[in-house]
C-alpha cells in the first residue's frame, strides 16, 4: 500500500523522513542480526509513524552477507500498513528480486567517486549511472518510484573533496534518466553546512524541477544535526536517517554511523515542522533495538529524552 505520492512536493511545513537503520544501519555490525530482530525493528520503526523505511538490500551476499536474508524479513512485514518498505538495489537482478519480494521503492546509490564507486559496486560512475537505467526500467515496469543516493557527495574516503560540479553533473545524468527523488549523501560525513548549502544550489541549478532533492547525512563529525538545519533553511524537506544513529559503510574505510532519527525528528518538531511521527514511541523503539544489539548507540534523545515533554 502507498501512503505518500513520492513525486509530490512535501510542504514547507513538514518533513519525510526514511530510517535506513534496518540496512545502511545494520549493514555495517559486524554481529549477525537475526531476522526476528531485524522485522521487530522494522515493526518497531512503522509503528512510531516512520513514513518510510529501508528494509534491506537485494545485493550481492558475498559483498553484504548481513543483508543476505532480506527476502525473509520484506515476507515478514508484508502486512504492514501505511508505510513504504524499501529495498536498496545495485544492479538489474537486486531490481526484479526487490519487486518480486514486494518493495514498494527502489532505492539505489551512484557514487560521485570512481574509486569509491569500484570499491562499492565495482562499476565506474558511468557504468553505475548505465545500471541505474536498468533498475529504473524494471521500478517502471512494475509501478514503482525509485529514490537515489548520490554516494561521496561531500568527500570521499579514498579521493577526498569531491567538486559540487561532478555532483551536480551525476545529478543531472540521473535526472536525465527520469529519477525524481536524488539524495545527496554525506557517506564519510566530511560536510559542513556551508558545503550543504553550496552542494544544494549547485546540484539545483542543473536539476531544476525535473527531481526533488534530499540528503542522506552522517555524523561521523558530529556536524549532522548542524547540516541538517543548513538543508532545511535551504528548503531540503526529505532527509534520511538511522534509527539511534546505527550505521556506517563496510566500503568506506572511517564511515560511522548515519544521523540518528530520533535526535534528528526531535530537532525538526523543535523547529514547527511537522513529520508524522510519534518521537516518544520511536525513542522506545531505538531502546528496543539498543538492548537487542547489545551496543550502546550514539542517540542523545536516548539518553536525555525530548526537551519538554
Ligand atoms: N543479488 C544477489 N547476488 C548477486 C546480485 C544480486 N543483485 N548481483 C550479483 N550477485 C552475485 C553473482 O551471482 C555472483 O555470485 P557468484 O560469485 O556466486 O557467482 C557475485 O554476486 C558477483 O557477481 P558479479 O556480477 O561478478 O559482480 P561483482 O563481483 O562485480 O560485484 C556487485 C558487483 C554489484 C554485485 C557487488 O559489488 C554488490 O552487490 N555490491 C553491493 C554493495 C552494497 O550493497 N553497498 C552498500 C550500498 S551503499
Ligand atoms: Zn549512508
Amino acid at each position: 500500500m502507498t501512503r505518500y505520492d513520492l513525486n509530490a512536493a512535501v510542504s514547507d511545513d513538514a518533513v519525510l523522513v526514511r530510517d535506513v537503520g534496518p540496512r545502511d544501519g545494520l549493514q555495517s555490525i559486524d554481529a549477525d542480526v537475526s531476522v526476528e530482530t531485524k522485522v521487530a525493528m522494522v515493526e518497531g520503526l512503522a509503528a512510531a509513524g516512520i513514513p518510510r523505511i529501508e528494509v534491506g538490500s537485494f545485493v550481492s551476499p558475498k559483498a553484504v552477507p548481513q543483508m543476505a536474508d532480506s527476502h525473509a524479513v520484506f515476507a515478514a512485514t508484508a502486512t504492514l500498513d501505511g508505510v513504504h518498505r524499501e529495498a536498496l538495489v545495485v544492479n538489474e537482478r537486486g531490481a526484479q528480486a526487490a519487486v518480486a519480494a514486494g518493495a514498494d521503492v527502489l532505492v539505489s546509490v551512484v557514487s560521485v567517486s570512481e574509486t569509491f564507486s569500484q570499491r562499492n559496486v565495482r562499476m565506474s560512475t558511468s557504468q553505475a549511472i548505465a545500471e541505474m537505467a536498468k533498475i529504473m526500467g524494471v521500478a517502471q515496469a512494475a509501478g514503482l518510484p525509485t529514490s537515489i543516493n548520490l554516494s561521496a557527495s561531500f568527500g570521499c574516503a579514498f579521493e577526498g573533496s569531491v567538486s559540487p560540479d561532478a555532483v551536480a553533473a551525476v545529478a543531472d545524468a540521473l535526472a536525465s534518466l527520469g529519477s525524481t527523488e536524488l539524495l545527496l549523501a554525506d557517506t564519510i560525513g566530511a560536510a559542513a553546512p556551508s558545503d550543504i548549502r553550496f552542494v544544494v544550489a549547485t546540484v539545483r541549478d542543473r536539476v531544476a524541477d525535473r527531481a526533488h532533492v534530499g540528503l542522506h547525512l552522517h555524523d561521523t563529525r558530529g556536524l549532522a544535526l548542524a547540516n541538517a538545519m543548513a538543508g532545511l533553511d535551504v528548503g531540503i524537506r526529505r532527509f534520511d536517517a538511522s534509527v539511534g544513529g546505527l550505521g556506517g559503510c563496510p566500503f568506506s574505510p572511517g564511515a560511522t554511523g548515519n544521523v540518528c532519527t530520533e535526535d534528528l525528528v526531535h530537532l525538526f518538531h523543535a523547529e514547527g515542522l511537522t513529520t508524522g511521527i510519534d518521537l516518544d514511541a520511536l525513542i522506545d523503539t531505538a531502546s528496543t533495538v539498543e538492548s537487542a544489539l547489545g551496543n550502546r548507540l550514539p542517540s542523545h534523545m536516548l539518553r536525555a529524552g525530548p526537551r519538554f515533554r
